[in-house]
């Protein structure tokens, strides 16, 4: 690949030219410069985080030649930029490869992003393996900024609470974030210090299933079928103006299994219980195999079974950092009236 690499990388630029010049105008630096499984490297990523240069690699390792093309490209289009390299063509998608000491000073700095003028702290290599905030999610936290003026928010699996953020820097009036991992409820916490927000976000550590079933009335026992449940924090049965549901492709545990191509609905109905009349319920599903239309008519069977018919339908498409061949987005989004 590598004649023809630096040639990929500048049409990936060229593409993005308007697309640039408007995100930097609403304060946004971070951005997909290349997005390989369609733009002509299959499994590789460069992603701009503020004077961040995060270069991936999912499929194979890239080779010391075209790291440095790479390198060399940005060094001429984006001088500011420190690269960070993470191989996570291993098993997991695990970042595997070592780095020299001055290298993994670069990676592990502390560093500001900023995305439709909200502040996010971001790190070339932390703790986990995922950046501190998706990218192909911006078009969502866009939409739930525009939503959320006097508007209660509920920000379901949120890691680091990037939804929750745009909510509250939107104007809502309570936004509850709650996602089972402390480390990544941590990193939204400092992010909301970060910004200047007239409500600070709730961040709530609990398995998404044990808070969506006290939230929407349905109850979480603490016993099931003489097992004792793992300790999870008691809330208050109460509906959302705006609810965002956004959970990984796979997930089991004592309260429940996500999975996304077999069972989306048993997080789908409390979550639409969970969803105020006349309010808003925005459900995300990140499988690529999973047709968005199939997907919305089992979203439809499953609210009028549980008589909270869906009003209306608007689709939310990532941006165009995010290019698509087919129009079928591996990240699918979409809006309900409920
Ligand atoms: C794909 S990320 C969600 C991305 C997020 N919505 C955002 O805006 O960046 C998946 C998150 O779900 C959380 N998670 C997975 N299973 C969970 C469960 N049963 N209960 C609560 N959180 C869960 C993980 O800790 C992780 O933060």
């Amino acid at each position: 690949m590598s004649n023809s690499l630096s040639a990929l990388l500048q049409a990936a630029a060229d593409r993005r030219h308007d697309l640039v010049s408007r995100l930097i105008a609403e304060d946004t630096n971070s951005y997909r410069l290349f997005h390989g499984s369609v733009e002509g490297v299959s499994g590789l990523t460069i992603d701009r985080y503020g004077d961040l240069l995060l270069v991936q690699s999912f499929h194979q390792p890239l080779s010391d030649e075209e790291l440095d093309e790479i390198r060399q490209f940005y060094a001429a289009s984006l001088p500011e930029l420190q690269l960070v390299y993470n191989d996570r063509s291993n098993a997991n998608s695990r970042i595997s490869n070592t780095l020299s000491l001055a290298e993994q000073a670069v990676a592990e700095e502390n560093r500001v992003a900023h995305e439709l003028g909200i502040r996010y702290h971001i790190r070339g290599r932390h703790s986990g393996q995922d950046p501190w905030l998706f990218l192909d999610l911006r078009a969502g936290r866009r939409r739930v900024k525009q939503l959320a003026e006097g508007k209660s928010v509920l920000n379901l699996f949120a890691y680091t609470c990037g939804v929750g953020l745009a909510a509250a820097k939107g104007g809502a009036s309570f936004v509850m974030n709650v996602d089972f991992a402390e480390s990544s409820l941590a990193v939204g916490r400092a992010n909301a210090k970060l910004n200047s927000l007239t409500t600070r976000p709730r961040c709530v550590q609990s398995d998404a299933f044990a808070a969506l079933r006290q939230l929407s009335g349905i109850g979480q026992p603490k016993m099931v079928r003489g097992k004792k449940m793992p300790p999870f924090p008691t809330l208050e049965a109460r509906q959302f103006d705006v609810v965002f549901l956004d959970p990984p492709r796979y997930a089991k545990s004592p309260f429940g299994v996500v999975d996304l191509i077999n069972d989306y609905q048993a997080l789908f109905k409390p979550a639409l219980l969970c969803t105020a009349p006349g309010g808003v319920l925005i459900c995300c599903n990140n499988v690529a195999q999973v047709d968005g239309e199939a997907w919305l008519e089992a979203l439809k069977r499953s609210a009028d079974k549980a008589g909270r018919p869906i009003k209306a339908v608007e689709w939310i498409t990532p941006e165009e950092d995010f290019p698509s061949l087919d129009g079928q987005h591996p990240l699918k989004i979409v809006q309900l009236h409920v």
